[in-house]
């Protein structure tokens, strides 16, 4: 007799446009379809940022963070007893939701378009609350949490950004997300990007000429998530 053991996903879309027209929409759906063949529904949450948005932080956000760096770096569970006012309950009422969800995931999954080269408003959003101090300082060893959690972001991009080509050097998208998925303690290794790219090729006519190459990029973004999605199933005996 063997036990699968329960995995979990949580699953971030951010992408302003519709599921049909969202390239990274398509994505992250796709590896959410596949994970979701492997390891059931139990363990799968989806937060859809755009349609759905985080308010942006506030002063009370900060003052509150503030506190509980001052207080070094107070975990989550003591958080509540350095409120102040219903300002900063408010801000973390707001946030406490988002990290609970990271908390609790053994993946978190988010597509990612890149706007005026970096991420939309409402992923900053979310990457501003989840940045809370301490949120995943264990207490005692000062590890992360989240040196175990695997992030995979899915990228899609109007243009072309890498080595040899005219933009190269103005993705300020994936090294910004690889910087703030680091700093929370997220291991190299476990840090996975998926980049679809040119996917503006059949619209802008300067951009017509490389409809082959973004069809191979997506080609290649729908393959990388199949496998990514389907890891091996941990089994115990
Ligand atoms: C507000 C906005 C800003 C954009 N900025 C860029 C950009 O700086 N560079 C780029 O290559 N594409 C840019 N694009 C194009 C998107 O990256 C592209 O359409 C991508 O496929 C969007 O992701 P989605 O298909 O999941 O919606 C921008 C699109 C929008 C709506």
């Amino acid at each position: 007799m063997s036990e699968i053991v329960a995995e979990s996903l949580l699953h971030l879309d951010s992408s302003i446009s519709r599921s049909g027209d969202s390239v990274s929409r398509q994505l992250t759906t796709l590896f959410a379809a596949t994970w979701r063949e492997r390891h059931g529904t139990a363990g799968y949450t989806y937060r859809d940022l755009a349609v759905d948005p985080i308010p942006p932080v506030t002063g009370d956000f900060a003052t509150l963070g503030q506190r509980v760096e001052r207080h070094g770096f107070a975990p989550p569970a003591e958080v509540p007893g350095l409120i102040e006012n219903a300002a900063e309950h408010r801000e973390w009422e707001l946030t406490r939701p988002l990290l609970t969800e990271v908390l609790t995931a053994d993946t978190v999954l988010a597509g990612v378009p890149m706007y005026n080269f970096s991420v939309p408003a409402a992923f900053k959003a979310w990457i501003d609350r989840v940045g809370f101090p301490g949120a995943f300082t264990e207490p005692g060893t000062r590890a992360s949490l989240l040196r175990d959690t695997r992030v995979v972001i899915v990228t899609a991009r109007g243009g072309a950004y890498g080595p040899g080509s005219p933009r190269e050097g103005l993705d300020f998208q994936v090294p910004f997300l690889r910087a703030y998925f680091r700093r929370l303690g997220v291991a190299e290794e476990n840090l996975r990007f998926v980049y679809a790219e040119l996917t503006r090729a059949a619209d802008i006519p300067q951009l017509n000429g490389f409809r082959h190459q973004a069809a191979a990029s997506l080609e290649a973004a729908r393959a990388d998530v199949t496998e990514l999605a389907g890891g091996a199933l941990e089994v115990i005996p």
